[in-house]
């Protein structure tokens, strides 16, 4: 194990701290880029409220509205060009996971000559890195991504329906004021897929990371568990501020770094949900929730022991070496039941996906990460003809 730490993002973290933006927000601009999805916050009142802290602070703002789920790269082109004809000197994200995605990369799109989408990784490299941005501040209204406290974003390129990604120093937030009372009003399917990805985010690297990470495998374990524990009741009660709460930080855990440290982990069921919600628009966690436990059932078949692992620790069942494939295949079954528990679809035919374009996932993950022989890095690593019959295994 062998690694160098740093996330530089100051976290506020509490119900009612949304009130502290304008003045964390002030320490680094004076005119927001003030970006935001497709309007559940003025409904329910805290973009105003939002806009209050910021003016009273002495920020004043340009807004970049209408930030799409699986945000576009014509969006992302459409804010860096607010924020320059606006002269905005910070951008500000008030939203879900896509908000702060496309802010984020309107933020460095704002210095960025050439096409934003060069950015993004192909084949496992950027072609160009994002090496400035605006100073970038996040809040969000929904947990799952992590991406306030990441240096991460997920852009789709609509005209070629490839989602990809990019990972940089620059687009860490500066502060993220993360109040989790602003999720009471996310509706009981999508804090469900919240759940779900948080939970993927930790087991990416927990089944594809490299050996000898103990502390790592415990942090994602307690990441799982609270997650399992809080997030139903989240989902049953949205206004439960408490479950909020919990979920809300295991979220921001989850993919702040510490659980995936040192494990040099690929995120191969990301790549492959991600070639899905591409081309049709379905709701990120709601495709991972399909896509993890067939990785896993695929996955267990080299690598029993460490399902079963996953099986004890999370679930309780017993294994001996004789009875790991066993133990590992009631640990995923387990697991794939509580996705059902709380919302989450488990098959293609649920969100509407046939088969018609499997062939075409596989070549778009690809298209993304591919190792020397053409196959999608992870433990182990997936051939296109693994990613068919992977997904073919949950039509
Ligand atoms: O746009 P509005 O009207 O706000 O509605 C959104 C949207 O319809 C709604 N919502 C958000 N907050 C709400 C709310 N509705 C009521 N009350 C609130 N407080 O929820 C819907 C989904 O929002 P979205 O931002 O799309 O969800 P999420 O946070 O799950 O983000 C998903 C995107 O993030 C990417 C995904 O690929 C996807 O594009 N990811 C980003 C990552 C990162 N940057 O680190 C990592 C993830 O693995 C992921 O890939
Ligand atoms: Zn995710």
């Amino acid at each position: 194990m062998k690694f160098t730490y740093h996330n530089p993002t100051r976290l506020i973290f509490g119900a009612g701290t949304l009130a502290q933006l304008g003045t964390e927000a002030r320490a680094y601009g004076k005119k927001a880029l003030l970006v935001t999805g497709g309007g559940s916050i003025k409904r329910n009142g805290t973009f105003q409220r939002a806009v209050a802290s910021l003016e009273q602070a002495g920020v004043s703002w340009a807004e970049c509205s209408g930030v799409e789920p699986n945000p576009r790269l014509s969006t992302v082109k459409r804010g860096a060009g607010i924020a320059k004809e606006e002269g905005c000197d910070i951008v500000v994200a008030l939203g879900g996971g896509s908000t702060m995605d496309a802010a984020k990369v309107m933020a460095a799109a704002v210095f960025y000559e050439g096409d934003p989408w060069d950015m993004m990784v192909h084949r496992g490299e950027n072609r160009r890195k994002p090496e400035r941005a605006l100073p970038i501040v996040t809040i969000p209204t929904l947990a799952a991504t992590g991406s306030e406290m990441n240096g991460g974003a997920v852009i789709t390129d609509e005209a070629t329906t490839v989602k990809s990604f990019v990972v940089a120093e620059c687009l860490y937030p500066k502060v993220s004021v993360v109040d989790p009372e602003l999720a009471a009003s996310v509706p009981a399917d999508q804090t469900a897929y919240g759940v779900c990805d948080l939970i993927t985010h930790v087991t990416e690297s927990y089944f594809n990371g490299v050996d000898g990470t103990p502390l790592q495998d415990r942090i994602a374990e307690g990441i799982i568990i609270t997650a399992m524990e809080w997030g139903p009741k989240a989902v049953v009660n949205g206004h439960d501020v408490e479950a909020r709460a919990q979920v809300q930080w295991a979220s921001t855990v989850a993919l702040m770094g510490v659980a995936q440290v040192g494990s040099n982990a690929a995120f191969p069921v990301h790549i492959i949900e991600h070639s899905l919600s591409a081309h049709h628009d379905i709701a990120h966690g709601a495709g991972l929730s399909i896509v993890s436990p067939a990785w896993m059932r695929f996955a267990a078949r080299s690598r029993p022991e460490r399902f079963a692992q996953f099986a004890q620790r999370i679930f309780g069942i017993p294994f001996q070496k004789d009875n790991a494939a066993e133990a590992a295949a009631e640990g995923i079954g387990r697991f794939e039941a509580f996705l059902r528990t709380i919302g989450c679809p488990t098959r293609l035919s649920e969100v509407g996906i046939g088969e018609e374009l499997l062939e075409r996932y596989a070549k778009d993950s690809l298209l993304i990460a591919s190792d020397a022989e053409g196959r999608l890095p992870g433990r182990p690593p997936m051939s296109a003809s693994d990613i068919v019959e992977t997904l073919r295994s949950v039509l």
